[in-house]
This record gives structure tokens, sequence and C-alpha cells, in this order.
């Protein structure tokens, strides 16, 4: 009899086993999602749509379904939060590495490095057993003043799409998940809980939208974070047409749809409006806490209230729930989720391959004393001997970024680093062995800035600051200025907008005065937005370096003396003024737009606080500036390198429905360097879809090229990239008639072009 029981139980356990499909990672994810969902209770489907902490959420404990772990993103793992609040928990062991800012990785315009990125920065979160990191981010900027636009990928949506493809493939392939953000049209913090942007059909399209539908095509994205901001009246975090209508139904997405922190604002949208797990609710998304608790969430007792009830279907709630559970699935419960390692050195090494070829050189001047019209950079030690004419060289570093940790500030995507190299340790370590003599003023102090609080600077404090560089200036054979804006509350940082085009903390007045005393005068920004270079024809030489993390010194060192050749190229236009950019001469209305406006209430009874009108419709950064036939200061794809390359006669081919476009690079200089040849296409003009003088269509980078070296590039155009949105029929469009490719290396600077017809 026992031995019957005993054999019973085995049957009966084994039956159970090979019942719970849901557990078996081999099994079809679907039949998993549909087998979990079924042994669900309507109550274990709420509590996975929303928050239990500030950054997780719940599982289904009964049934071995683990909670979902997120965290900031997107350059590197946030600081480790208390439970119920924005506080940091003060861990010992949750220092990370950080990696360059969004806007140095476009500027790569290289997508192993996105890869390279992807994969390093996701081995960190999956180490420190996140399952969804909040980023990356691919809102264009179509303003200079985005307070937040260093975390997003540039002026262009392709240039964003291609390029934030490979991080989110490489990311997912380690486990876990990215959350692409904010969808869509946040491109401003000024209001960003309460702004309500309209943007034509063909712009939201074509602009807007793109990068992220490259990402949920191409990279198959597990969730995406809804934006604060409104769209024709509703909210994004639960937009019925964006959320259910365009990314949902017609780009068939089948992930989870995150709300921002705090974004949600009403549980009939949230349930009908394409929401998925609600976060951060009665919060600001960053100080303020929740004044309630997790369960009066709007997808939680009230949504729980109203499919108990009947008010809603069952089947509204099980949609949403499947979306979780398919992100857990992929994720905490993906048994190829690797451990991951954090701070390593490869990580290190990431960060400072991404910085160094994120940064754009942007001018350099050739010395009059020099042979052949040789750059003031890079400043090699035989360089540097000549210029001291056998003394030793005096170098003058000023200004506060010198040494200035900019991995802090900046709202959600503040980091803690377990170390963090600046320009100043970097030049005194790579300048050791050379005869110069280093020295340091800070020239200008910014204050520190917690969130929306900046510490004052006391303006006697400055003068004397600036009167002590001036003065060291004096003694100087050679002078590094190393400034740009840091993450304080209206620089880059998120919550608030810019508020001048020019460099902040007083440096052009600074940097002008320093050129009338030394002008051998480098000048290196950091920063995630173009702004004004009054000084620029006195300088000799400029550097762009958006963010660079850990490494930034290093990388920022390696380019100045020259061990790196620089190949970064601008992914968004420099403007000589602010009013050049393309929505500008449209007002207010355009940015930051304007309120009091009259408009219907929403279904929820809501009526946004600021309309903003996104006039300048498709003329977005580099296409504005050629349709207004305005002259950028330096031009979106544009850098320098330390060498110069020789682009051969481009060629076209049809095959299928794709063109490929054929054309060999030569280095012609000295120095070993990278290239990235651009290609624009300009299509056929039609009075009903009026076409943009060039849009970049792809673009590939050369490996490193020794001096006399050629490379052959050869980049593919799908035909469906160069349809545009035709509003009347609602659908993309071919047109037929001439399209010129444009071999460029900048968006200024065309070296060929092939020509094809499209009948
Ligand atoms: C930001 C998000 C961020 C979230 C969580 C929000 O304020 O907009 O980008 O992921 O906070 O920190």
């Amino acid at each position: 009899m026992k031995k019957i029981i005993f054999l019973a139980s085995l049957l009966l356990t084994a039956m159970t086993t090979t019942a719970q499909v849901y557990l078996d990672p081999n099994a079809p994810l679907e039949e998993r999602v549909q087998d979990a969902l079924s042994r669900m209770t309507t109550h274990e489907k709420i509590l996975v749509l929303h928050a239990q902490s500030k950054f997780t959420s719940a599982g289904v404990p009964r049934l071995g379904i683990r909670q979902l772990n997120m965290d900031d993103g997107p350059h590197g793992v946030r600081e480790e939060l208390e439970w119920n609040t924005w506080n940091v928990a003060r861990w010992t062991n949750d220092s990370i590495v950080a990696f360059p800012s969004l806007t140095c990785l476009a500027a790569t315009w290289n997508r192993d490095l996105s890869t390279l990125y992807g994969h390093s920065v996701s081995e960190e979160f999956a180490f420190r057993g996140k399952d969804i990191m909040l980023g990356p981010g691919v809102n264009i900027q179509r303003t200079p003043m985005n307070g937040r636009a260093f975390e997003y990928m540039g002026e262009d949506p392709m240039l964003a799409g291609e390029m934030v493809v490979p991080y989110i493939s490489a990311a997912q392939k380690n486990g876990v998940a990215c959350c692409l953000k904010h969808f869509v049209l946040n491109d401003q913090e000024i209001d960003r809980f309460n702004v309500n942007v309209n943007v034509s059909e063909r712009a939201m399209r074509e602009i807007y939208l793109f990068p992220f539908q490259r990402a949920v095509e191409k990279a198959h994205v597990y969730t995406i974070m809804g934006s604060y901001n409104l769209w024709n009246g509703d909210h994004c975090c639960h937009n019925d047409a964006l959320l259910n209508g365009i990314l949902k139904k017609e780009w068939g997405w089948d992930g989870a749809l995150v709300s921002d922190w705090g974004g949600t604002t009403n549980t009939l949208q949230a349930a009908y409006g394409g929401l998925d797990i609600e976060m951060g609710t009665w919060t600001d998304g960053k100080v303020k806490e929740a004044q309630h608790g997790y369960s009066a969430y709007y997808l939680a007792n009230p949504f729980e209230k109203l499919i108990n009830e009947g008010t809603i279907p069952m089947s509204v709630l099980d949609e949403k729930v499947a979306r979780v559970l398919r992100t857990i699935f992929r994720t905490a419960m993906n048994p190829k989720k690797v451990i991951g390692s954090q701070c390593s050195e490869a990580h290190y090494d990431a960060c400072r391959q991404i910085g160094e070829e994120g940064i754009v050189l942007l001018k350099n001047s050739p010395l009059p004393s020099s042979p052949k019209g040789e750059g003031l950079l890079p400043l090699t030690s035989e360089k540097l001997a000549r210029l001291s004419k056998g003394e030793g060289l005096r170098i003058l570093v000023v200004g506060e970024n010198a040494t200035r940790s900019l991995t802090q500030g900046g709202g959600s995507s503040e980091l803690k680093t377990l170390r963090d190299v600046s320009p100043w340790e970097a030049l005194n370590s790579q300048l050791s062995t050379v005869n110069c003599q280093l020295s340091l003023a800070q020239g200008y102090k910014s204050g520190r800035s917690i969130y929306d609080h900046v510490d004052p600077v006391d303006p006697a404090e400055n003068a004397r600051l600036k009167a002590e560089a001036l003065d060291a200036a004096r003694q100087a054979d050679l002078i590094l200025f190393i400034g740009g804006f840091n993450k304080n509350h209206k620089q880059d940082c998120e919550n608030g907008d810019r508020e001048s085009y020019d460099l902040p903390f007083g440096q052009s007045d600074l940097i002008s005065e320093l050129a009338k005393i030394q002008p051998n005068l480098v000048v290196v920004t950091f920063g995630g937005n173009p702004y004004a270079m009054p000084w620029l024809p006195k300088v000799k030489a400029l550097l762009h370096c958006w963010y660079l993390g850990s490494e930034s010194g290093t990388a920022l060192a390696n380019v100045l003396t020259g061990k790196v050749n620089p190949s970064g190229k601008l992914p968004v236009t420099f403007a000589k003024r602010l009013e050049d950019y393309p929505y500008a001469k449209f007002g207010e209305e355009a940015y930051p737009g304007i309120t009091g406006v009259q408009v219907p209430a929403n279904s929820a009874g809501e009526v946004p606080h600021r309309q903003v009108y996104y006039k300048e419709d498709i003329y977005v950064g580099y296409r504005g500036f050629d349709h207004d036939k305005v002259q950028p200061q330096f031009p979106f794809g544009f850098g320098l390198s330390y060498t110069t390359f020789a682009y051969g006669k481009p060629s076209v081919t049809m095959d299928g429905d794709s063109f490929t476009i054929t054309v060999t690079l030569t280095n012609t200089g000295k120095a070993a360097g990278k290239e990235t040849a651009q290609i624009y296409v300009s299509a056929p003009q039609s009075k009903i879809l009026p076409k943009p003088q060039k849009e970049l269509k792809t673009f590939a980078k050369t490996r490193l090229l020794a001096p006399g070296e050629s490379e052959t590039l050869r980049m593919t155009i799908p035909r469906r990239d160069l349809a545009s949105w035709n509003e009347t029929t609602h659908s993309w469009q071919v047109d037929s008639g001439t399209y010129t490719f444009l071999v460029a290396a900048s968006a200024t600077d065309v070296k060929g072009k092939a020509i094809v017809n499209i009948p």
C-alpha cells in the first residue's frame, strides 16, 4: 500500500511538474505566458501591473514568478535608493562605471561601439540584479535648450535609430531589457508633465517616431517608457492612439509599456490607453515622495474594483499581464541572463574607447611656425619640445571641468562611480615624461546643484577666479581651457531647460580674454548641447566632448596628445545663434510653448497647462538649415581628424528592393585614422510631398586606416527607407523619379553623387 501511495505521489509530482509549462524555459514563450496567466488570481494579476517600491514591480511569489527590478539608465546603473523613498540607500557595493553620454555614443557613428556599449552596461545591470535598464533615449534634439539632450542621440532620426539598435540588441542578448524612452515627443523639460505637443502627422512619423520604430522593428526592444507630456490632449503614458494604435497594433509590438515615474494620471485611461506597468505615481519623478501607498495606484485597487465589478473586462487585464509576464520570462526568469560584472577593466576599456571616438575635433588651426600647415593639435612630445624652444613648456589648464566630476548631477542619470579620471589627472600623467610644467586655474565657479537647487556663487569669488586665471595666462606658453556645461539645474539636467545659448558662468568672456593674452589656446568643452562661440576665430583649436564618463580624462588626453586620432562627428547642428534653429523663427509657440490656450478637456477631464506647436514641421536640424538656407557654425555630421581622407567616385546599384552605395576612402594624410561616410538622399520634389533638400539614409565608418591605406565601404538602403509619410493616405510612400545619393563627410561637405531612377 505504502509503495502504491509513493508511486502515485511520484506520478502526481511528475504530472504537475510537466504541467507547469510557464516554468519551462524551453517551452514556447506564448505557452508559458498563457499557462502562467491561467494560474493567477485576479489580485495577483493586478499586483504585477504597478510598483511595489520605487524601482520594482511585483512578481507572483506563490507561483515562483519573479519580480522585475528596474533602474536608471542610460549611462550606467544608478546608485541604490531606499525601497520606498528617493533617498540614497548608502550601500557600499553599488559604485559602478559611468559610460559616456548617449550624445557621445551617437557622435562615434560606430555601430560596433554601440554593441560594445549595450553589452558592457547591461553586464553591470545584470550584476546589480536588475532586469530592466531605464534607457536608452531617442528623443529628437529639436532645440539646443533641452536639458536632457545629453541622454539622447541627436537631431536625426536615422542616426538615432541606427545607433540605438545595436545597443538594445546587445543588452537584451544578456537578458537585460532596455526601456526605451521617452515615448514620445518629450523634447523639452519646461513643463514636461503638462505640455501638449501639436505636431503634424508627417513630422511625427518621419522625425519623432522613427527611431522608436527602428528599435521596435530591428532590435525588438522589450519595454518602452511612456513620456510625461501629452500628445493630442492625452498623456503619452496612456494615450490610446499612440500606444494601442501605433505601437502595439500597427507596429505589432509585444512588449510592456512602463509609465514614466509619476506619468500616470487616471485609471480608465491607464486601463484602456495602453499602459502596462505603472511606476512612481504621486511623485514628481525625482524627489517628491508618493503621498499614497502602492495599492492606491491607478492600476492597483481602483483598477481591480472596476475589473471585479465587470465594468472593465478581464481581457483588458489579461492583455497587460501577458506583456508583463513576457518581460519577466525574457529577463528575470531567462536562464540565459548573464551574471555580469561590475567595474571590470573591460568596462573601463569600453568606456574609454567610446569616449575617444565620440570626441569631435571642431577646429585645429595651423601653427604659423610649423611646417606644412600642421595644426596645433595633437600635442605630441615632439611638437611640445618644438613649442618650448628647448625650455620647459608652461602649460596652463583653465576651467572647472578640468577637475569636476561630470558623472554627478543631471537628474535620474546621475551616477556613483568607483573611479573617475579627470582631464587634469590624465594630462598630468600623460605629460609627465615631457619637458613641461602644468598648472591649473579654475577660472570660474558654477556651484553644486541638487536637482533644482543650485548653490549661489558669489560674484566676487568668480571675479577673483577670473583674475587669477588671466594672471596665470601671462606666464603660459600654451593654454588648455576645459569648460562647457555641467549637470547643474538648467544646464544639462532633467526638469529644466537652459536659459541661454551662451556658455554659462561667464566662460565666453574668459575665453576671449585668455585668447588676447595667449593665442596658443585650445578650448575643450563638455556638454550635451550646442552653444554660441563668439571667440571661435581667436582660438587655435576646439574639441567638443559631450560627457565621457569614468574614463573622461584618459579619453580626452589620448586625443589631445595624439595617441588617438579623433573621428567623432556631430550628431546635432551647431548654429551660430539660437535664432538660427529652424523652430526659433516661429517664436514661443514653437518653443517652449504658450499657456492659457482654451482647449477642450480630454476624456479624463484634464486640460494641459501648456501648448507647444512644432511649426518647423519635418524641417528639424540640418533639414531646417537647408530649407531656410542658413549657414550653421558647424554642420551636422562635421568633425575633423589629424589626417585627411580622399573619397573615390561613388556608385549605386539597385538589387531587388534595396540600393547599394559603394565608395572607396583613402587616408591621404600622415596619421592613422577613421572616417565616416554619410549617405544623404535628395528625393524627387512633389507638390503633395515636398522633400527636404537631403536626408541621412545610412552611414559607415572605416576601420583604422594607416596613411595611404584605402577601404571600400558598401552601404545598403532598403527602398522603404526612402519613403515619406503621406497624410492623406496615412501611409508611407516612395515617389517615383530621380533620387540623388550624396556621399558626404558632413551635411555640407558632399564628396560625390550617384543617381538612380525609381520608376
Ligand atoms: C525620468 C525617467 C527616469 C525615471 C526614474 C523620471 O523622472 O523622466 O527618465 O527613468 O524618473 O528615475
